[in-house]
């Protein structure tokens, strides 16, 4: 079995570049099947879920070619809306297909994973918006099918912000006749990033980052080539490194804009930050003070995807801190595997409060989701001894070769495998 072997309790230092965020391509590559034709698309990671995504692509019949970090794909010709349940599966997020399939070839047939690591996650509010657009949709808890045979613009109100669900309803509106409306739609920046790219095949998506989008049907998308984003959740993980190793790092390839919501408590830890054009440095204090409150949301407050990896580096800072996850019920899976480090966590329900300890030891662990998993990798860069991380795939989900990133910035970290040794 792979696991990371970190030999921790050292400085990081130096210079670190983000690659494209995940979020974005996933939904980006769902889009595809909305144009007869090319999309290239620029700054994509090497992920597993890109991988997978790729995979439901070529089964839905697209022509998928890598060149470096550059995906091509052509969705000339789709031969089914349909994807089996075992690439379903592999991705949770897979239901971003749903829309665009629909609106692309008239009927969709997906599978549903059911609860999952950080909590129930539904798709009430996927399916309302589709059924307000006239999809008819049949769905027994695990089959999912949506047809378009009268589907029309129409006006959608979501009673909370959700970001698949937004996504879901700009892919399956961008051809429907008049103009539809999202009111209380999600505002993260991978929202935008995929309205610009669709935009740049020829769709009509004005307000992407404010909570009311309104899309206008085109008949038909064209070629176009696209640039992913920074991955702001990537960037707040190497901030975390950072802090937790009282380091000092030019984090380059970033927008400030994005990551503004996770400035706040790396402030309040007494961390300097220095923003220069794409880049942001962090220098950490020799000891870090401690964050009252944090507390996530949606964009643009604090993000539950930084939540994990700054409870790792809360955990020295000097004094309690309070965590409170407002997005997903069971977000701190993570706990018990950080009080391994001898980190002092307590967690109930959704608050946690971290009294920050002098050190840390090395630990053995397992990654229980994705986030969590970097959370475990922040802890031990700081832990004294040498610990292994196990359960790595989720790590792998969304962090390209988190062990080349970070050997590079000085950390002793080393991807190895049980059956080496033995
Ligand atoms: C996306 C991100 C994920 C991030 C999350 C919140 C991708 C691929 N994933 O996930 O990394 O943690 O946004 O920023 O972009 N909800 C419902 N009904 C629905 C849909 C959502 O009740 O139909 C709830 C969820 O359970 C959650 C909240 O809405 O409590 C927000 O979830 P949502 O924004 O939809 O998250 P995802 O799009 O799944």
């Amino acid at each position: 079995m792979e696991y990371l072997e970190i030999k921790g309790n050292t400085r990081l230092g130096g210079e670190i570049d983000v690659h494209g965020a995940k979020n974005s391509v996933l939904p980006i590559l769902a889009g595809a099947v909305l144009i007869k034709g090319e999309s290239v698309i620029h700054n994509c990671p090497d992920l597993s879920d890109v991988r997978v995504t790729i995979n439901i692509l070529r089964h839905l019949g697209a022509k998928v070619k890598k060149e470096g970090s550059t995906l091509i794909v052509n969705t000339e010709k789709i031969t089914t809306g349909n994807i089996p349940e075992e690439m379903m599966q592999e991705m949770r997020s897979s239901i971003i297909f749903l829309g665009a399939l629909a609106s692309r070839t008239g009927r969709a047939c997906l599978f549903l994973p059911g609860g999952c690591d950080i909590g129930l996650r539904p798709i009430d509010l996927h399916l309302k918006a589709l059924e307000a657009f006239g999809y008819e949709l049949d769905f027994d808890g695990v089959n999912i099918c949506c047809e378009n045979n009268n589907a029309k613009a129409s006006k959608i109100v979501f009673p909370f912000e959700s970001v698949g669900a937004t996504e879901n309803a700009i892919l399956a509106s961008v051809f429907l006749k008049g103009t539809t409306t999202i009111i209380n739609a999600a505002r993260e920046p991978e929202i935008e990033d995929l309205a610009d790219y669709l935009n740049s095949a020829g769709a009509k998506i004005r307000g992407a980052s404010t909570s009311v989008i309104e899309i206008e049907g085109v008949e038909k998308l064209f070629s176009t080539q696209h640039t992913v984003i920074p991955d702001r959740i990537v960037a707040s993980t190497y901030m975390s490194a950072a802090a937790i190793t009282f380091g000092d790092l030019l984090i380059r390839n970033v927008n400030h804009s994005h990551l503004a919501p996770v400035f706040p408590p790396f402030y309040e830890m007494g961390c300097e930050l220095y923003l220069a054009h794409n880049s942001l440095r962090i220098k950490a204090p020799s000891e870090l003070r401690r964050v009252k409150i944090t507390k996530t949301g949606a964009f643009p407050g604090f993000p539950t995807d930084s939540q994990a990896t700054l409870m790792a580096a809360l955990s020295v800072a000097r004094g309690s801190s309070v965590i409170k996850e407002n997005i997903f019920e069971n977000r701190f899976r993570h706990v018990p595997e950080l009080i391994k480090f001898g980190a002092d966590i307590t967690a109930l329900s959704r608050v946690a409060v971290v009294h920050g300890v002098k050190s840390l030891h090395s630990a053995k662990v397992n990654c229980t989701d994705l986030r969590g998993g970097a959370a475990l990798v922040v802890e031990a860069l700081a832990a004294q001894g040498t610990s292994k991380i196990y359960n790595i795939h989720h790590i792998d989900r969304g962090y390209e070769c988190i062990e080349k990133s970070l050997a590079q910035i000085g950390a002793g970290i080393t991807r190895k495998n049980d059956e080496e040794g033995s």
